[in-house]
């Protein structure tokens, strides 16, 4: 994977209900962006310091740009909130090319997409593209309220009896009932889940009562509570040759930070992989949202930002 970073300017920002802006990033050189599938993100370079990921939603007839929608959260890092502030048209900045941890498989025989809130922006992707090869699909759309679902005119028309809204506290008759919505469960049916922790975690644990294998239900985090709890440990970085001690209540890339090892990080909250380490001894207590199940149980790998450790010791590649 290239690591080059791509120069883009802000051909179009649209603002949308509840803190929804739409963004339309150009190449400023005359090159053309690299492809993408859906479910892809680039990383936004928002300052020298601060990088975050945004999943691309472009639509087929604005092929050669990329799309983002962002929100400005109110528990926003830092992030969202100065993009908001800064992003007009005309800005330039500097963006990864696409990767893609959250692929779509195109040749289900059915496929339901379940968004909640921002979380709608790779399954727009996802639609456009299952439509664009005449698969079968859903779009659940769940938002706070009416007003609050940015992109909802767009949904509409693009696809007719494919879009569903769901509203939490209006008209209860417009709930996602997960039952009625991921039912029947049969092969052939996949699933995909975008939006915040508990709404997911919902959607998750609903299609796992209903029988869904995991390998037919994919989703991808946009954030999570970091638990740094339990006691400390040791960490040996084996190139470097360094032993360091990682407190209680800390995390093992701060711990590294003070003895003077930096590790690459993003969003400090386990789900965008940027700080994934190769283990070579001891068992990780994993705690992030990135890794599957069977990347986790293989304990070769952990996300240092957030994950602790079982054993007394680990062992990294560092
Ligand atoms: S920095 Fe994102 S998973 Fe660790």
């Amino acid at each position: 994977m290239s690591n080059t970073l791509i120069d883009v300017v802000v051909t179009s920002r649209e603002d949308q209900g509840a803190g929804v802006a739409i963004f339309e990033l150009s190449p400023v050189a005359r090159e053309s962006l690299p492809a993408y599938k859906a479910g892809a993100h680039i990383d936004i370079h928002v300052n020298s310091e601060l990088v975050r990921q945004y999943s691309l939603c472009t639509t087929p007839v604005k092929e050669g740009t990329y799309r983002v929608g962002i929100l400005n959260d109110p528990n926003s890092r830092g992030g969202s909130r100065q993009i908001h502030v800064d992003f007009k048209v005309g800005s330039t900045l500097r963006i990864s090319a696409p990767r893609n941890h959250f692929e779509l498989t195109v040749n289900s025989e059915r496929t339901i997409l379940a968004g909640g809130g921002i979380g709608i922006t790779p399954l727009i992707a996802m639609a456009y593209e299952l439509q664009a090869k005449n698969k079968p699909f859903e779009l659940h759309y769940c938002t706070r309220t009416r007003g609050a679902g940015a992109f909802a005119g767009e949904l509409q028309s693009a696809f007719p009896g494919q879009i569903y809204f769901h509203y939490d506290d209006e008209d209860h008759s417009q709930l996602l009932n997960p039952e009625e919505a991921l039912s029947p469960c049969v092969t052939g049916t996949h699933i995909y889940v975008c939006g915040p922790t508990g709404f997911m975690d919902w959607v998750i644990n609903s299609a796992k009562s209903l029988g869904y294998p995991s390998a037919q239900v994919h989703f991808e985090y946009f954030s999570a509570e970091v638990d740094n709890s339990g006691a400390g440990f040791e960490v040996y970085c084996a190139q470097s040759e360094l032993t360091v001690a990682v407190q209680e209540q800390q995390s093992i890339v701060k711990a590294l930070e003070g003895a003077g090892v930096k590790i690459d990080v993003s969003c400090e909250e386990g789900v965008c992989g940027t700080c994934i380490t190769d283990v070579l001894e001891g068992e990780p207590d994993h705690r992030d949202h990135f890794l599957t199940e069977e990347e986790k149980a293989d304990n070769d790998q952990m996300a240092l930002c957030c994950s602790r450790a079982k054993s007394s010791r680990l062992v990294l590649d560092l």
